[in-house]
């Protein structure tokens, strides 16, 4: 059964030990780091599906879809610490279960990194197409900012910051570690005028009917939002650049994802208290699901008011209660801001392949590296066009959906591998121990199982196919080229843990020495 070959952990160690690390990040660092990789589309834009899935109920999914990520958060942090390489839960696989399950895993993250990427540039293109309507004036076509599932052709501004983001990575750009910190600023700035300008036009009776669509309806609506917290990865894997990370990483991961999620509530109640948040109906009476032509058609019908026909939720929210001046520049904050996590998201993306193209499981030619840019170039762009076209025709919250599946696969992984590593290597270094670990890591992948269940079908029966063809690409082609199969210790011309371009922290897992004041 050599499919269940893993790799050995000493030598993925022998590989990371070469490099020192400095420990400089204190909890306040982590926890920044967390929000920054955190906020982005889910809380800006898919409120709005949220809400049209569970009504006002989406409070509730905010905390279960944060417990969960929490959960999951303290699996990844033990073992980040104990792995610190790149490749995240596809390393940590290989390791633990073996050469399939790594495969399968990796081809999962693409799920997680390419396909969050295209939802954060459609999420973004809702912004921009507000930003360039309220401040130039510019009613651009709507067949141009809408795929063909709400009626139009092509998603142009989702396609053109696709392209723009997948340049950036080829020519290597260079973000500093106080850009990264002004765009947290910026994102956590908007969200709090936000609140401050909503929770005073609240009106208790925007919160009934709670759950107009059932009690399961907030776990579905958890299932989406669950993409609003991804990204707190990016304190994990910063465990071998922490002081102290048995009591940072807990603080920074905790943290961030409790201030996360105290602003989500305070967003969410401020979105139905101030405005209302109850689904729209179709003429049959349903609730049509979020981004399908039946819910186009039926936003189309109520005049595009509700705040779940919304693409830029926030901004809508603000400019019809009477402040369209800070919607505006909400508005252009989150177009400002957002970005930055495609930008995270593709190089997250890029590095997963990179290193299993060094394992010899891809075709070596995705980890060949530029010669004048020094980065991966081919994989960047194989990746930025695969971006594109997700972008180009798919709605944000069915590519959130079928992101999350991708993640929720990954979590669950990591949340077995633990509690396989604490049976099989208990005498295994760990600089940070996930506490209770046999009441936090099965409660973390019964988390991951239960909001995968409550995923939509279309992004259930994608994850499947996708798994499939990764199956069908294993045997055909990895299983007999892998480096461990033929017994070579890997090498590669670039090593992905220092990045050649410096981008922010990274969402997913891909430790990055260079990421953290990158
Ligand atoms: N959590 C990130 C976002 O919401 C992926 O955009």
């Amino acid at each position: 059964m050599t499919d269940w070959r893993v790799k050995s952990l000493d030598a993925i160690l022998a590989t990371a030990e070469k490099k020192s690390l400095t420990r400089t990040l204190g909890a306040f660092q982590l926890t920044m780091l967390g929000i920054g990789g955190i906020i982005g589309t889910g809380i800006f834009v898919l409120t709005s599906e949220a809400a049209q899935l569970a009504g006002p109920g989406m409070l509730i999914s905010f905390v279960i879809a944060g417990v969960v990520c929490a959960l999951a958060a303290l699996c990844y942090a033990e073992l980040a610490s104990m792995v610190p390489v790149s490749g995240s839960a596809y390393t940590y696989s290989y390791a633990t279960f073996g050469e399939l399950m790594a495969w399968i895993v990796g081809w999962a993250l693409v799920l997680e990194y390419a396909v969050a990427a295209s939802a954060v540039a459609v999420g973004w293109s809702g912004y921009a197409v507000g930003v360039i309507q309220n401040f130039a004036g510019i009613q651009l076509p709507t067949a141009l900012v809408n795929g063909p599932y709400a009626g139009g052709l092509i998603n142009l501004p989702a396609v053109i910051i696709s392209i723009a983001v997948t340049a950036l990575l080829v020519v290597g750009t260079k973000e500093s570690a106080s850009v990264n910190a002004v765009l947290v600023v910026i994102k956590v700035a908007a969200l709090t005028a936000f609140i401050v300008l909503a929770l005073p036009a609240y009106n208790s009776e925007n919160f009934v009917p709670f759950m107009p669509l059932g009690t399961s309806s907030a776990i579905s609506a958890a299932a989406i939002i669950f993409f609003a917290y991804i990204g707190f990865d990016a304190v994990s894997t910063a465990a071998e650049e922490t002081k102290d990370p048995q009591r940072n990483i807990p603080i920074g991961l905790i943290g961030s994802l409790v201030i996360c999620t105290v602003f989500y509530l305070l967003v969410g109640v401020g979105v139905i208290g101030s405005f209302g948040a109850q689904p729209v109906y179709g003429p049959d009476g349903v609730a049509p699901y979020p981004g399908s032509p039946e819910m186009a058609a039926a936003c189309r019908a109520q005049g595009d008011i509700a705040v779940v026909c919304s693409k830029e939720a926030l901004a809508h929210v603000l400019r019809s209660i009477g402040h369209p001046g800070v919607g505006n520049v909400l508005g252009l904050a989150a177009g400002f801001a957002l970005p930055s996590v495609i930008l995270m998201m593709m190089f997250a993306q890029t590095r997963v392949f990179f290193v299993m193209s060094r394992d010899g499981l891809l075709p070596g030619v995705l980890s060949k590296v530029h010669p004048k840019f020094k980065t991966p170039h081919i994989v960047t762009m194989i990746t930025g066009a695969a971006v594109t076209i997700g972008a180009a025709f798919f709605p944000v919250g069915q590519l959130a959906a079928i992101s999350n599946g991708g993640t929720l696969c990954a979590f669950f992984f990591v949340a077995l591998a633990i509690m396989m590593l604490r049976r099989k290597q208990p005498e295994r270094k760990r600089s940070f121990r996930t506490p209770a670990v046999w009441v936090v890591a099965p409660a973390a992948a019964l988390g991951c199982l239960l909001l995968f269940g409550y995923l939509s079908w279309t992004a259930q029966i994608f994850f499947f196919g996708w798994a499939a063809l990764g199956i069908v690409f294993y045997y055909a082609y990895g299983r007999s080229r892998s480096n461990v199969a033929r017994g070579i210790t890997e090498v590669g011309e670039l090593d992905p843990d220092v990045p050649p371009v410096g981008v922010p922290p990274l969402p997913g897992g891909i430790h990055t020495p260079g990421g953290k004041d990158a």
